[in-house]
């Protein structure tokens, strides 16, 4: 006999970065959870209490909660759904060709779950999905005593625990008043700002969010285009502007842009579905170029540096992932930067703290190394991808003894110009010009490559 739904009992289908932070938060928050994971090797590590991903804290946490057996992973949608008051979503929608979100993974899991679920219960979306899915799959569903509701979740990775122990905001959108707060109930305290709404609201709040901090992001990197130019300095630009509360300083970080798992994909994904409505949405249009200028730019600044060939020059790039605190290479800056390089005829070392084994197949041509010194020995040139702190730490003067030339190109502002200089090199940043070097106008090319329009690379 199927068992009730209980609310105390919660399913979350999907152990990727989303699903499994909020299985372990939902277990320490005294829920018992059960993961419903089909990659044996993830659904073993998640079983012995270890994290499969690369994020502060996750590992203790998981070792905790399993322990307890507040959390079980668990092969069949069957055993994870019994008796759940909550289902929870959160597999992946990945990018179509298109740009469009892919659902199948999400429309196979509501299929499944809905077939074996307990009556009275929830079927939480917390994938990002386009808006008016959750109504469709309300709509289409073969029974009315399940509900839906849209469920985002505002997650960045490497603080994923802190945020979700400390949410900035509960959102939950669906047209059944009490599944809300059934879903509502689950995250929180009582002084997160809470939000609910319709699903479709909920969707877009999702897809706004994420559209418009990358959308800040580009508008700082055109900023810091426009203080290359005229002799600016885009950290106190921002610092500046930030200090204006209605503007803030958080996202105006310029430097190689926007990257990971939800950035790209999502802001794509919002511009393809305002274009199934018939809406050009310019400003996301606009934001997706200039973030992909940014690599250009990059490897251009190393291009200069290196007086215009990068035929047989050795680089060594510092940081893959596509940010500090994971090692997640999803969509991350470094690929796309080194395979330019290496098509320039460049040879590639490159280093990260945690992002090796997951960068290897994705790099074959690239030599990778762990020790950040033994990536710079010899190196013509460095740049600096991805803002580990322990990569300021660097002691820059042995760095620079180390290195064949005198280069260092930091694409994310984030290193000490002065230890670089001090130790005799040449240090190069984004949106500041740069002592040792001419400055570029618009329309100067080294080679064919424009610091101003940024052409293509010259690639063969
Ligand atoms: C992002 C959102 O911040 C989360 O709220 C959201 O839940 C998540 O996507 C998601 O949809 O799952 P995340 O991808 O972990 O989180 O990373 P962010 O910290 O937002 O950074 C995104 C990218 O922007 C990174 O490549 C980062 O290097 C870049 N960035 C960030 C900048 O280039 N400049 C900045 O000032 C800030």
């Amino acid at each position: 006999m199927t068992p009730e739904a209980d609310d105390r009992v919660v399913c979350v289908i999907g152990a990727g970065y989303v699903g499994l932070v909020t299985a372990a938060g939902l277990a320490e928050r005294g829920r018992e959870v059960r993961v419903v994971e089909v990659d044996p090797e993830r659904r073993a590590a998640v079983a012995a209490g270890r994290s499969p991903i690369h994020e502060p804290g996750l590992d203790g946490l998981l070792g905790v909660v399993v322990g307890s057996g507040r959390l079980r992973a668990v092969e069949t949608m069957s055993e994870g759904v019994a008796g759940a008051g909550v289902v929870i979503v959160a597999v992946g929608t990945p990018p179509t060709p298109e740009g469009a979100a892919d659902l199948s993974q999400v429309l196979q899991a509501v299929d499944e779950a809905v077939h074996h679920a307990a009556p009275g219960a929830v079927v939480a979306i917390k994938s990002t999905v386009p808006p008016g899915t959750t109504r469709a799959l309300t709509r289409d569903s073969r029974r009315d005593d399940i509900t839906f509701v849209m469920f985002p979740e505002f997650l960045r990775e490497g603080s994923a625990l802190e945020d979700l122990r400390n949410p900035s905001r509960v959102v939950v959108g669906g047209e059944d008043g009490a599944a809300v707060q059934r879903v509502v109930a689950l995250l929180g305290g009582p002084d997160t700002p809470r939000l609910l709404c319709d699903s479709v609201s909920a969707e877009l709040i999702k897809y706004g969010s994420n559209a418009f901090l990358a959308t800040k992001i580009s508008f700082i990197n055109e900023m810091a285009q426009l203080c290359e130019l005229t002799g600016a300095d885009i950290e106190k630009v921002a610092d500046g502007m930030g200090l204006d509360p209605r503007i803030g300083r958080s996202f105006l970080s310029a430097g190689l842009g926007w990257g990971g798992s939800c950035f790209p994909k999502d802001v794509r994904a919002l511009e393809t579905s305002a274009g199934y409505h018939g809406q050009s949405f310019w400003l996301l249009k606009a934001a997706i170029e200039v973030n992909s200028q940014q690599r250009r730019r990059f490897t251009a600044k190393l291009l200069h540096g290196l007086g215009g060939s990068l035929e047989g020059r050795r680089v060594a790039i510092l940081g893959l992932a596509f940010k500090p605190l994971t090692d997640d290479m999803r969509q991350a800056p470094a690929l796309e930067v080194v395979r330019q390089l290496e098509d320039l005829g460049a040879v590639v070392v490159a280093t990260d703290p945690v992002a090796l084994d997951r960068a290897r197949p994705l790099l074959p041509r690239t030599t990778l190394v762990a020790d950040p010194y033994e990536a710079v020995t010899g190196a013509d040139a460095v740049g600096l991808v991805t803002e580990w702190p322990a990569y300021r730490e660097l002691d820059w003067g042995r760095v620079i003894g180390l290195m064949g030339g005198r280069l260092v190109v930091d694409g994310r502002n984030c290193l000490d110009g002065r230890a670089i200089t001090g130790g005799g090199g040449i240090y190069v940043s984004m949106g500041r010009r740069t002592r040792g070097l001419p400055p570029q106008a618009p329309g100067a090319t080294a080679e064919g490559i424009s610091f101003g329009a940024v052409p293509p690379l010259p690639l063969g």
